[in-house]
């Protein structure tokens, strides 16, 4: 029992016996130890290197030393008693040019990995692509590529054969809309990439590797548990005039349907997001079929809502974010809105899709400024975050939605991207400087959570 009231009780029987408890982590953001054992350059290792991209010019060259420190590090994880750790495949690391010749010291690295956790009573989530696509592709277009497909195809079959008999539950892709939308729109994430010309045509490369992917991982180990994880933020109308009321329709098909439509055989979401008819340039016939794959599980991602208002002047979308700050709202230090509802909702509104076999939260969690104090950081924010967002959790299941497991973002504090080493997300506390670690109260409490 967690709290002290027993009315307002949260216990981790509650969410079913089979309900999966864990905490994930990505490459990128964990491993450092970027030009070593043969690793190739990956689009973030560019990026972080040109001046301004980054807070501070930070990079993730040494990151949280997971590549020396995984040992202890899985051993917080047994520590915590969470039973599953999610973590990703750097893809150059073990095809250092992103195809054909494999470095084995890559691979002998994630054996290391694999065997740790199934010694430490841990099971295993892999995900293929966390964002740091090989260096090299990018120099042959990337995303924009539809040779993609193949250099995917071929990455992911490699995966499974080396792990696949110790690995079971794998998530082919992890947030596309965010690794399109910022690296190929926006520019301000890997690989810097901006502009229609270069989004639409990595969206339908995504996607259609999202899909092959998953049918290689399911050919090759067929007892596999395979899904893919996307981002979601639960989308409001400013105001309830129509104009509003368009715009965040625009926003939602953006932001939570543009992949997970495709891939349930849906197609992409052409009727409330028009500016997607400009997609068609790219596919080709038979590419409805292809964009589908019948995942065991979908992964939600979801940290706060958005509220959208109508903008004549944006473009292609006519609708804009306002901004959370400016709504006089808690917020994280991302400047995202503390809200624990959205979870609920999206958790929701994925169930109405019939074909979407499992759910499972795959990220959730929050920055907030950290102090370590004599030895200790008392993040109360946080761990009254994650306690809100497991009762609407909750409430869901209660309400008859179905979902089947909730990991923590993140492990320890890493490298959150463009924003550098500043927001902490980490159940435990890091000091970049000496890499030592110190599990937050945060930590503690899904511990407590988790013993029961
Ligand atoms: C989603 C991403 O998958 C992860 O890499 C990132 O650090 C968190 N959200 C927090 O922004």
């Amino acid at each position: 029992m967690i709290n002290d009231s027993n009315s307002d009780r949260l216990a981790r029987e509650q969410f079913g016996r089979d309900f999966k408890w864990g905490v994930s982590t990505a490459a990128y953001q964990i491993e450092g130890a970027h030009d070593v054992d043969g690793k190739g350059l990956s689009i973030w290792d560019v990026f972080t290197s040109r001046k301004g991209k980054v807070k501070k010019g930070q990079h993730g060259n040494v990151a949280c030393d997971f590549y020396n420190c995984f040992k202890g590090d899985i051993q917080l994880v047994q520590d915590l008693g969470i039973p599953n750790f999610r973590f990703s495949i750097s893809w150059s690391r073990v095809l250092p040019t992103g195809t054909n010749t494999v470095n084995q010291k890559g691979i002998d690295y994630y054996n290391r990995i694999i065997d740790y956790c199934l010694e430490s009573g841990i099971e295993p989530w892999v995900t293929l692509y966390h964002w740091d696509l090989p260096q090299e592709l990018e120099l042959k277009g990337g995303w924009t590529n539809r040779e993609v497909v193949d250099w995917f195809s071929e990455y992911a079959a490699l995966c499974v054969k080396s792990f696949g008999d110790r690995v079971t539950n794998w998530m082919v892709m992890n947030e596309p809309a965010v690794f399109t939308g910022a690296g190929y729109f926006f520019g301000i994430h890997a690989p810097g990439r901006t502009g229609m010309k270069n989004f639409l045509p990595a969206i339908h490369h995504a996607t259609l590797s999202m899909a092959a992917g998953g049918k290689v991982v399911k050919q090759l180990a067929p007892q596999a548990n395979v899904g893919t994880t996307f981002s979601c933020s639960y989308v409001e109308p400013a105001t309830s005039g129509a104009r509003d009321l368009a715009a965040a329709k625009r926003a939602d098909a953006l932001l939570n349907r543009l992949f997970l439509e495709p891939i349930l055989g849906l197609g992409y979401p052409v009727d409330d997001l028009p500016v997607l008819k400009k997609l068609e340039k790219y596919m080709r016939s038979g590419d409805e079929e292809r964009m589908s794959f019948d995942f065991d599980f979908i992964g939600i991602q979801n940290y706060t809502r958005e509220i959208v208002t109508s903008s004549f002047f944006t473009p292609y979308i006519g609708a804009r974010l306002v901004a959370a700050k400016k709504r006089k709202v808690p917020l994280t230090e991302m400047g995202w809105e503390v809200y624990p509802e959205a979870i609920y909702q999206m958790i929701k509104k994925f169930n109405s899709y019939s074909n979407i076999k499992k759910l499972i939260i795959t990220e959730n969690g929050a920055a907030f400024p950290d102090i370590l104090k004599d030895g200790r950081v008392a993040d109360e924010k946080r761990k009254k975050y994650i306690e809100e967002n497991l009762r609407q959790v909750l409430r869901a299941q209660k309400e008859g939605f179905s979902v089947d497991g909730y990991f923590v973002w993140t492990l320890t504090d890493n490298f959150e991207w463009a924003e550098g080493y500043h927001p902490r997300f980490g159940l435990i506390y890091v000091d970049f400087e000496t890499q030592q670690r110190v599990v937050k109260d945060s930590g503690l409490w899904y511990k407590a959570l988790l013993q029961q």
